[in-house]
C-alpha cells in the first residue's frame, strides 16, 4: 500500500525514485534542511520507517559513531520489516560483508584489505589505468557519436576492478550485466529476466536483484575454487592466504568481499564519470576553465563528486536511545544519511548551488566518512582524473547530444545511457 502523503514531511517521499530521476530531490532537501532537518519517514507494510538525515553535521556524527549507529542491519534504504530470518551476504541487507560489518571485526578486516588500496597501490596502477582509458577511447575514435555510458564511462571501472580480481576479459560484459541486475534492479530496463507483466513492480525488483546475486555468487564460488587450486597474482588469491587473528578468511568472507567490490567498484565510478561529463557540459564556463588549464583537474574531480553524489544514501540502525539535533531516536530506529543533501548544506558550503571547480575547502561526503569511508576512493579519483584528462585531450569538443537516461533508483545516482557527439580523433 502506498504511503499516505499526509504522513510524509511536506509530502516529500524520499523512497520515490522519480523524485531523484526528475531532478526534484535538491529542492526537497533544501526545504527539509531548512524546516525539518531530521524528519520521520513512515514505513509501509513491507518497509521500515526511518529518520532522514539531511544536515552535513548530523551525517558526520552518525558516521563517526559506528558503535551507536551500526551497519550490520543493512545500509541500503529502509530495510524490509520482516526479512524472514534470511542472512544474505549482499551489501544492502546486512550480514558479513565489510560494508555491513561493525567494529571490532570491521577494523581488522579493513586493515587486511587496505593494503591493496593505499595511495601507493593506486599510483602504481596509474600507467595501466591510462593505457586502458586510451584503448577504450580508441574504440570510438573513428566515429563522431557514441553512448558515453555503455562505451566509455562503464568500461574503465569495469576493466580496473576486473583486472584487480584477475577476471578474464570475456566475463567483463557478464559482470556489467550482473552488477546492473543487483544494483539497478528497480529499473525495468534491467528486469528482462522477469515476466513482462510484472516489470516495474516491487516483486520484479526483488526477483531481479536476487537472480543477479545468485548468478554472481555462483560465478565467484567457481573462481575462488580455481584460485585455490592455482593461485595467481590477484586480489582473490591474496585473500585466500590472508587471516584475521590467525584464522584464514572463510569462503563466505571471500565471496562477500568479491561481491561487494565488484558492485562498489563499478556502479559508482561509472556514474561519477558520466555525471561529471553531464555537469561539465551544463556548466560551459567551468568546463572551459578546466580545458584551458588541466592542472585544475583534481579540484574539478572533487567538485563533480560533491555535485553529483553518485550514491544517494547509506543507512544505519541505532543501538541505544539517543538524540540527533534535539530529535529523540529510539534504539532500533533506522536513520538514512542523504549525501546529496549534506553536499549542498548551506552551513558548510558557501553558495552550495554553484558548481565551482576551484572550490576550497571541499570536504564533501560523496565517499562517506569515518570507519566505512570508501575503500576505493583513491581508485575512483584516479580513474576520474585520468578519464577526463584523456577524454579532453583527444575529444576536446565532446558534447552531450541529448538528455541523460537516468536509472530508476533512490540509492544510486545512475545514468544508463548518454548520447554524445565529438569530432573523430586523427
Ligand atoms: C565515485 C565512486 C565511488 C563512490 C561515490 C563511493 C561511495 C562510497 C560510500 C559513500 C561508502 C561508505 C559506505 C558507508 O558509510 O556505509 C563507500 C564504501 C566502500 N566503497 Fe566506495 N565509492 C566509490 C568507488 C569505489 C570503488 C572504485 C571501490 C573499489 C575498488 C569501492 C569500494 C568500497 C568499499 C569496499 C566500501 C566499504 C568500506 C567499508 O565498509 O569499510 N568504492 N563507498
Amino acid at each position: 500500500m502506498p504511503i499516505d502523503p499526509a504522513l510524509l514531511p511536506f509530502g516529500i517521499n524520499l523512497l520515490d525514485a522519480p523524485l531523484f530521476t526528475e531532478g526534484k530531490a535538491h529542492e526537497a532537501f533544501r526545504l527539509l534542511r531548512r524546516e525539518r532537518p531530521v524528519p520521520w519517514h513512515p514505513g509501509t507494510e513491507r518497509l521500515n520507517g526511518f529518520w532522514s538525515l539531511t544536515k552535513y553535521e548530523d551525517i558526520l556524527h552518525v558516521s563517526r559513531h559506528p558503535e551507536l549507529f551500526i551497519s550490520s542491519k543493512g545500509i541500503v534504504g529502509a530495510g524490509l520489516r520482516d526479512d524472514g530470518g534470511y542472512v544474505p551476504i549482499r551489501p544492502g541487507d546486512g550480514g558479513i560483508s565489510l560494508i555491513t560489518m561493525d567494529p571490532p571485526r570491521h577494523v581488522k578486516m579493513r586493515r587486511l584489505v587496505n593494503k591493496g588500496f593505499t595511495p601507493r597501490a593506486v599510483n602504481a596502477m596509474e600507467p595501466s589505468i591510462r593505457k586502458v582509458t586510451n584503448e577504450i577511447l580508441d574504440r570510438v575514435a573513428s566515429r563522431n557519436e557514441c553512448d558515453f555510458v555503455l562505451e566509455i564511462a562503464s568500461q574503465l571501472p569495469l576493466a580496473v576492478i576486473c583486472g584487480m580480481m584477475g577476471l578474464p576479459q570475456d566475463v567483463w560484459p557478464l559482470m556489467f550485466e550482473l552488477t546492473n541486475s543487483v544494483l539497478g534492479a528497480g529499473d525495468p530496463e534491467y528486469q528482462s529476466e522477469v515476466p513482462e507483466e510484472v516489470r516495474g513492480s516491487g516483486e520484479a525488483e526483488r526477483q531481479t536483484s536476487m537472480g543477479g546475486e545468485m548468478r554472481m555468487l555462483g560465478y565467484f564460488a567457481e573462481i575462488i575454487e580455481q584460485r585455490r587450486r592455482e593461485p595467481q597474482d590477484d586480489l582473490i588469491s591474496i585473500l585466500l592466504e590472508a587471516d584475521v587473528d590467525g584464522e584464514l578468511l572463510t569462503q563466505q568472507d571471500i565471496l562477500a568481499f568479491c561481491f561487494l567490490i565488484i558492485l562498489a567498484g563499478n556502479e559508482t565510478t561509472r556514474n561519477a564519470i558520466s555525471g561529471g561529463l553531464v555537469t561539465l557540459c551544463e556548466h560551459p564556463e567551468e568546463r572551459a576553465r578546466l580545458q584551458a588549464d588541466m592542472s585544475l583537474i583534481d579540484g574539478a574531480v572533487e567538485e563533480i563528486l560533491r555535485w553529483t553524489s553518485p550514491l544517494h544514501h547509506m543507512s544505519r540502525v541505532a543501538t541505544a536511545d539517543t538524540e540527533i539535533r534535539g530529535q529523540k531516536i529510539a534504539s532500533g530506529d533506522r536513520v538514512i544519511m542523504w549525501y546529496p543533501s549534506a553536499n549542498r548544506d548551506e552551513d558548510i558550503f558557501p553558495d552550495p548551488y554553484r558548481f565551482d571547480i576551484t572550490r576550497s575547502p571541499n570536504d564533501h561526503l560523496a565517499f562517506g566518512i569515518g570507519e566505512h569511508f570508501c575503500l576505493g576512493a583513491g581508485f575512483a579519483r584516479k580513474e576520474m582524473r585520468v578519464m577526463f584528462e584523456e577524454l579532453f585531450r583527444r575529444f576536446p569538443d565532446i558534447q552531450t547530444a541529448g538528455p541523460p537516461d537516468r536509472l530508476r533508483s533512490t540509492f544510486i545516482n545512475g545514468i544508463k545511457h548518454l548520447p554524445v557527439t565529438f569530432t573523430p580523433a586523427r
